[in-house]
């Protein structure tokens, strides 16, 4: 067995990352979480104070002065998790397309990303979390105990975030979608700090074709060994 105390599992946009680290967490008892609510939660904050995205002065000390809370869902609705933003539920606003449209712009701020790791950390600390992102193999976790890169080719991509947003009632179309995902992934992967990219002693996992009970069972295998 593995000694996996943290399990860092990071990838681009929809590779089906928070699927396989619930369900994996739930099997493991393990707490779950999803680092990209985080930005997109600070992101929120920005647009509903009107704050300019290209104010990194203004930005950074929002990222420090809000509080956001990730905590097990307390609703039904289909959600992983419930996202307080200082105590208001944010957990389905943070997903439109306009938090989607600016996340990336405000992830690479170093500003920003020094408060959310410094939280993440401290959460990881206390043990059995799974952690789901960009950077948690490369810079927040280097030490965990299991580091997955979970990767699938845009186009598969695209197609399942547009059905997921089909199945929740919004009506952008692939093509979309597939454009928000290639200038999210390129601003992700090219960023001067934490740039989205595998660890050197990830394993890497396409999730193209394979369903997610076949990913989930690669990585208990990999956990087993
Ligand atoms: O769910 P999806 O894969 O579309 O995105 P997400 O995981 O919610 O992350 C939203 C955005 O937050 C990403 O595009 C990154 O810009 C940023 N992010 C990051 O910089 N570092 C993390 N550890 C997690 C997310």
């Amino acid at each position: 067995m593995v000694n996996a105390d943290i399990i860092a599992i990071d990838g681009p946009a929809a590779s089906g990352k928070s699927t396989v680290a619930e369900l994996l967490a739930r099997r493991l008892g393990y707490l779950y979480l999803d680092t990209g609510v985080m930005y997109r939660a600070v992101t929120l904050a920005m647009l509903q104070k009107q704050i300019p995205v290209n104010d990194e002065a203004a930005v950074t000390n929002l990222a420090r002065e809000i509080k956001i809370d990730v905590r097990p869902p307390s609703v039904e609705d289909q959600r992983m998790c419930d996202v307080l933003l200082d105590g208001v539920d944010v957990t389905w606003e943070i997903r439109k397309r306009e938090v989607e449209q600016n996340v990336s712009q405000v992830s690479a701020y170093r500003g920003v990303r020094d408060a959310m790791t410094q939280q993440q950390r401290e959460i990881g600390r206390r043990g059995k979390v799974i952690m789901v992102g960009r950077d948690i193999g490369t810079v927040v976790f280097p030490e965990a105990g299991l580091k997955i890169f979970l990767d699938a080719s845009v186009e598969e991509r695209a197609k399942r975030r547009a059905k997921e947003l089909q199945e929740r009632g919004k009506t952008i179309g692939y093509q979309e979608v597939l454009e928000d995902m290639k200038a999210r992934d390129r601003i992700d992967s090219t960023r001067e700090i934490a740039p989205l990219k595998p660890a050197k002693d990830a394993v890497v996992i396409s999730s193209d074709g394979l369903t997610v009970d076949q990913v989930l069972q690669k990585i208990l295998n990999l956990l087993n060994k």
